[in-house]
């Protein structure tokens, strides 16, 4: 095996921290295999790459039923929707990814044939709907937004399961994880290099371990060096903490003196919107910004350290 993603983690066992989610699942797993039960409906919450997905899939192999997996955006119309619904059987798992995609009515007719276990197709012009019953599975639904899901479908989700970012020992264990199922040689401390970089998420990181991996192929070597990582960070531009370009500049932007996020966007050439969604959480959750009273962005003692280090290296290449 040389693929990354040909060893996953395939039981709850080989989930790596997210200790409260894992909790959850097992008593659910329990309580459905005493009583003969199906999977009880689901909301997952969590930014990308946190493993929701890879949660999902192990839940369906805990319970030896079928994965339909599914994302909100592939959704459009009521018959996309029934077509979902009547290809699910008794205690199939639907995972329904980006769910905070699916318009407002879809998830009103989502939630309604949860309710009555029918759903309603239209035959003709002028003849009556006619209702079909349709199987008790488990819906699994993932999002980043939850309040973007109306409250009645959220409601009839039993379980709530919230991922949290993961820390450089835990990404370190992942990454190990994934070394021992590939062969692949690593060094620890690479591997906590790595973790560092990964910025709380194992798709990051283990993303970046991959790249360190085609760099030491390329040269014809064997194991992953601490050069063969520094490497994929030039090649996929990212700096000792993670960073890539924009946030990178978004530091240098904001090094100067409390700035405002339309300043900051216009300088970056992106939407606000993107910039507070995307550019932003990270480097607020890692302390590196902090915004003020004003909602101005500044830099903190940790972000300008961070900024000097990354000078420093780039004045000794
Ligand atoms: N806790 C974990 N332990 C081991 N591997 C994990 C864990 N969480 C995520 N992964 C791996 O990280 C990658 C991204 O996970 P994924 O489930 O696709 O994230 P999400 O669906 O939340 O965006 C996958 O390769 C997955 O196998
Ligand atoms: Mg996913």
């Amino acid at each position: 095996m040389s693929d990354l993603s040909e060893v996953k983690p395939s039981s709850i066992a080989h989930i790596i921290g997210q200790s409260h989610v894992k909790s959850v699942v097992t008593v659910a797993l329990d309580y459905a295999h005493q009583e003969s039960k199906k999977f009880d409906h689901s909301m997952m919450l969590g930014g990308a790459g946190l493993g929701k997905t890879a949660l999902s899939q192990i839940i369906a192999q805990e319970m030896a039923t079928d994965f339909i997996d599914l994302l909100g955006q592939s959704i459009n119309s009521v018959a996309d929707l029934n077509a979902v619904l009547l290809s699910a059987q008794d205690r199939s798992i639907v995972f329904i990814d980006e769910a905070h995609e699916l318009s407002k009515s879809l998830q009103t007719t989502l939630y309604l044939a949860l309710d009555q276990r029918k759903i309603l197709v239209h035959g003709g012009s002028n003849k009556a709907p006619i209702s079909i019953p349709i199987a008790d599975f488990t819906l699994l639904l993932a999002t980043t937004d939850e309040y973007l899901l109306l409250q009645p479908l959220r409601d009839r989700m039993k379980l709530v399961l919230r991922f949290e970012y993961y820390s450089t020992d835990e990404l370190s264990l992942i990454l190990k994880q994934r070394i021992t199922g590939l062969k692949w040689e690593v060094d620890d401390s690479v591997l906590h290099q790595i973790a560092l970089k990964g910025k709380g998420t194992p798709r990051l990181a283990l993303r970046l371990l991959e790249s360190a991996h085609r760099v030491s192929r390329s040269l014809g070597d064997q194991d992953i060096t601490q050069d063969h990582l520094q490497r994929a960070c030039d090649l996929e531009q990212i700096d000792e903490l993670g960073l890539g370009p924009t946030e990178q500049k978004y530091l240098q932007i904001i090094s100067s003196g409390p700035t405002r996020l339309n300043v900051i966007s216009s300088t970056l050439g992106l939407p606000s919107r993107t910039v507070s969604e995307v550019t932003e959480p990270y480097l607020i959750r890692s302390g590196l910004i902090a915004k003020d009273d004003q909602g101005r962005r500044t830099i903190t003692a940790k972000g300008q350290s961070h900024l000097s280090d990354q000078c420093h290296i780039e004045e000794q290449k």
